[in-house]
């Protein structure tokens, strides 16, 4: 059974990302229900104001209590992008293109972002934020995680994400660092 009195219902159609979320949440006694429905997706550049969108529309239609995450990868080079468009962009130029757009660029850095929103009918919207830093790699290198993991090597490491274990990437992810801000808040909150 989820933790609390009320089990927190987790909106999203991402497996993966629901299965990094949970694991991160073991060690808080914090447990996760799916709800595999569409969030909408507010056309915006921050993902803090997709998020918050999401979760209050969601809310309109549940009484439970709600999680969603809005997250993207932002490439120094290209001013952040491709950010909140990161799920469009990976469905169509995908790992190649991103590849040939940094070709002729200098720097490589890049960073993740995780904005998670937690709220119900009578907790207000909370935000929490994760980002992980590092750099875009050369080539397409591992088959572990998802979206842009082959490609992202995170600072202090030789290593992509997609080749490493899920237990190395919820160290210090930005969903590790979302939601562990998130349940750092949520064990202690009356919302438990
Ligand atoms: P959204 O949060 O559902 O809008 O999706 C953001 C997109 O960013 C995902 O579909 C992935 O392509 C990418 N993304 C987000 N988090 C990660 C991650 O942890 N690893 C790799 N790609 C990610």
């Amino acid at each position: 059974m989820p933790s609390g009195k009320n089990p927190i219902w987790f909106l999203t159609q991402n497996t993966n990302k629901f299965r990094e979320a949970s694991s991160i949440l073991v060690p808080f006694n914090v447990r996760l229900r799916r709800l595999n429905r569409a969030k909408v997706e507010l056309q915006d550049p921050s993902p803090e104001s997709i998020a918050r969108f999401a979760l209050v529309s969601a809310l309109k239609n549940q009484t439970r209590p709600i999680l969603v995450e809005d997250s993207g990868l932002f490439i120094e080079s290209l001013h952040g992008f491709p950010g909140p468009y990161s799920s469009f962009v990976y469905d169509t130029i995908g790992l190649e293109g991103i590849l040939d757009v940094l070709r002729r660029e200098r720097t490589r850095k890049a960073y993740f972002q995780s904005t998670v929103a937690f709220g119900s009918q009578s907790i207000k919207p909370r935000l929490f934020t994760g980002i992980v830093t590092g750099r875009i790699s050369k080539t397409i290198v591992g088959k572990t995680g998802f979206g842009y993991d082959p490609i992202f090597i995170p600072d202090g490491s030789t290593k992509t994400f997609g080749e490493t274990s899920l237990s190395f990437k919820n160290v210090k992810s930005h969903r590790a660092r979302a939601f562990q801000r998130f349940a750092r808040w949520f064990v202690t909150s009356s919302a438990r």
